[in-house]
């Protein structure tokens, strides 16, 4: 048996593979939107493991692997037996014996690791404290879809150096573009993980404003990510200087677009007049999780198909 390809991070997947997997993105999402039915996964079964909540994650998924010819099915830890002690190892070799590809939003990488390294199919992370490559994932394809190629492009991030932002500073090692970082002090993005990412294309701001000047792309997220509600209090305290407005939006590049992988929280991370303002494109970057994790998933199930098609 040969093992299986896994998303587990953003940078598992080359430029190449990525290149190919945007073009099935725009194909199978122009196919759904004629209404011509696209079945490559017919009577395949994703299992989906929960144990944070999610609405457009499972969402998702599930109506994506059912577009798809396929199934899902939901799993969370309150009733099953992976809340009850069972070791990950033994929930892995179990569930991928019953299934072709599973996704799993849960809380340390290390589980996700653990899990993939006892899997016969293709894990996705659909989200762990340290990244959210699905999200991301479908972030780049809405920049490529309003404003072409992401290369050399600037996205500028501004808020909590959380599972998001980790995930956009490996997808600028991965596509070659750069991410300007501004955190509140003591919330900066840790020195290994710098390390890790290399200074070629990320520099850390401690101005919001100076982060977003020049931006082609100002993008946040929540200031208290799940997890981490205990610090709540204290973080609305330490990022009150970091809510993305209108003043950010007029120093980024005059075509800049906002995203934001939702929920937010309008008057926090965000004003309302950004987030609904004529910049913002987080409707679109919302929907194109469901495109792009169905060629993620035919990528994963099938391998490389489809090149002939896609144009
Ligand atoms: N952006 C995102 O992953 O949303 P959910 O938490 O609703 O899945
Ligand atoms: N950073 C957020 C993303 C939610 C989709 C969290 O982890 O809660």
């Amino acid at each position: 048996m040969s093992s299986p390809r896994h998303y587990l991070q953003f940078n598992d997947l080359s430029a190449d593979e990525y290149a190919h997997i945007f073009k099935r993105t725009k194909w199978i999402k122009d196919k759904f939107k004629n209404y011509e039915p696209y079945h490559p996964l017919f009577d395949r079964t994703l299992v989906m493991i929960f144990e944070k909540a999610s609405t457009r994650t499972r969402l998702s998924f599930e109506a994506g692997m059912q577009q798809l010819g396929g199934s899902a099915i939901y799993l969370n830890t309150r009733d099953s037996q992976l809340g009850r002690g069972e070791p990950v190892e033994d929930a892995a070799q179990v569930i991928s014996r019953m299934s072709d590809v599973v996704m799993i939003r849960t809380f340390e990488q290390d589980i996700i690791e653990r899990f993939a390294a006892n899997s016969r199919v293709p894990l996705i992370n659909g989200l762990t404290n340290e990244y959210h490559p699905c999200q991301i994932l479908a972030d780049i394809y809405t920049y490529i879809e309003h404003r072409g190629s992401i290369k050399g492009k600037t996205v500028a991030w501004v808020g909590d150096s959380n599972n998001m932002c980790n995930t956009w500073l490996q997808a600028a090692e991965v596509l070659g573009f750069n991410v300007h970082v501004s955190t509140p002090p003591g919330y900066e993005v840790e020195p290994e993980r710098a390390g890790l990412y290399g200074t070629d294309h990320f520099e850390q701001f401690t101005d919001p404003l100076e982060a977003c000047k020049g931006a082609h792309l100002v993008t946040t997220d929540v200031w208290t990510s799940m997890g981490f509600e205990a610090e709540n209090e204290e973080r609305m305290k330490a990022f009150a200087d970091w809510c993305v407005d209108a003043e950010m939006m007029s120093v980024a590049a005059p075509d800049a677009l906002f995203m934001h992988c939702l929920p937010a929280h309008r008057g926090e991370e965000v004003t309302a007049e950004v987030i609904d303002g004529a910049q913002s494109v987080v409707w679109d970057e919302a929907e194109n999780r469901l495109h792009a994790q169905k060629a993620l998933m035919e990528f994963l199930v099938l391998g490389r198909v489809g090149d002939e098609d896609a144009s």
